[in-house]
């Protein structure tokens, strides 16, 4: 049975992928995560007790206990999830980024040069290729143009991992995907902030004119087309992933509100995020056309069941908005 590391297993992504690749595959995950603000061990608490799962708390950037780690666990293959991933941070300081992004895959990619690991899958994202004007979608041949301090980081990662690839010959993979949702997202981004702020009769804070536009998957699309890269995918290679779903965000926090029966006058336009991307959007076609990859999901139905997933794990969120995420909110918001 092989042995995969899988890296900020406690995130949003890496937690519905764990649970995703438990019930669909045979193989065994070690989840490293440092438990920052946007870890949380209860987005796992269904799977702990798992005999194929285990659990280890500690830091990408560390090179003695990832090292130690994979040879004590017997690793097969790494995939790295764990990031500081939200662009509006990265905009109030942008260092643990640089840390945890840069050189925290650095030092796994170190770690698998190492230890001969079979395959490295690095989780990038759709950000790397900056922004798009009003036609055309991103392919994997699109040039890197970040634009955020998250997405320069991201960048960055992208181009060391193609690096251990054609030096040392590591047997690497990365993933770009577009804008993701569903259960456990950290209510700091897009659609759990609005649908938690609906939910307590809060403004809804819509960044300039609310007609930037994003492209979003389902996460467990997503965590599908990880699994596929990971067995069939071919090394060295770049694979786009994305739902064809391009929405302005006014539409979505239109939409948020209608479902919950709430009033549009929520709605509160705020000052724009610095260096704004205007549109996302993912041209697939390769994912699709060489592993057979397709999205299950409709957005239709897939946003249903994420807001119906809020209103049904108010605990999950109220913890969390209690805490550290308080200050944060009062810092970026307070002043727009
Ligand atoms: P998240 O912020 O929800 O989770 C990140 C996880 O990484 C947390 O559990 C955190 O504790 C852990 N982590 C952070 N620093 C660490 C460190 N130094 N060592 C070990 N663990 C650490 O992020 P997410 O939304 O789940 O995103 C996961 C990955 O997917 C990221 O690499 C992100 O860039 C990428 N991605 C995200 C999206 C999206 O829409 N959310 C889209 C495309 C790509
Ligand atoms: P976000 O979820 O932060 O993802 P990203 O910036 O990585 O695409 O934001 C999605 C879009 O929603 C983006 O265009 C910024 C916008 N946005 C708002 O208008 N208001 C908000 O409070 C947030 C968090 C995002």
């Amino acid at each position: 049975m092989k042995k995969i590391l899988v890296t900020g297993g406690c995130g949003f992504i890496g937690s519905n992928f764990i649970r995703y690749v438990l019930k669909n595959s045979d193989y065994e995950i070690v989840n490293l995560d440092k438990l920052t603000y946007a870890g949380n061990l209860k987005n796992l608490v269904d799977i702990e007790e798992n005999s194929r799962y285990k659990f280890y708390r500690g830091d990408i950037c560390n090179y003695e206990f990832v090292s130690y780690l994979v040879d004590r666990e017997k690793i097969d293959s790494i995939i790295n999830f764990a990031a500081e991933s939200h662009v509006d941070r990265s905009i109030l300081s942008s260092q643990e980024f640089i840390r945890t992004n840069v050189i925290g895959t650095n030092v796994l990619l170190e770690v698998a040069r190492q230890n001969a690991i079979e395959r490295f899958v690095q989780i990038s994202t759709d950000e790397v290729y900056g922004s798009l004007g009003p036609d055309g979608k991103f392919t994997e041949t699109t040039p890197l143009s970040p634009n955020s301090p998250y997405s320069a980081s991201k960048a960055s990662a992208d181009l060391l991992v193609k690096a251990y690839h054609h030096t040392y010959g590591v047997p690497t993979l990365i993933t770009r995907c577009s804008n993701n949702y569903g259960p456990y997202q950290f209510p700091e981004k897009l659609i759990p902030l609005m649908i938690i702020n609906a939910l307590s009769n809060k403004p809804l804070p819509v960044y300039g004119d609310g007609m930037n536009v994003r492209d979003w998957i389902y996460v467990e699309d997503h965590c599908d087309a990880i699994l596929k890269v990971f067995e069939s995918g071919k090394i060295g290679e770049v694979y786009n992933i994305g739902a064809e779903n391009e929405k302005p965000n006014i539409e979505i926090v239109k939409l948020i509100l209608k479902e919950l029966g709430k009033d549009e006058s929520l709605i509160t336009f705020v000052k724009d995020r610095p260096g704004h991307d205007r549109r996302y959007a993912i041209d697939a076609t390769k994912i699709k056309e060489e592993l057979n990859w397709k999205p299950k999901y409709t957005f239709e139905r897939a946003i249903k069941e994420t807001i119906a997933w809020y209103q049904e794990n108010k605990s999950w969120w109220q913890e969390i908005i209690s805490g550290e995420y308080l200050n944060y909110y009062k810092k970026w918001y307070e002043e727009r």
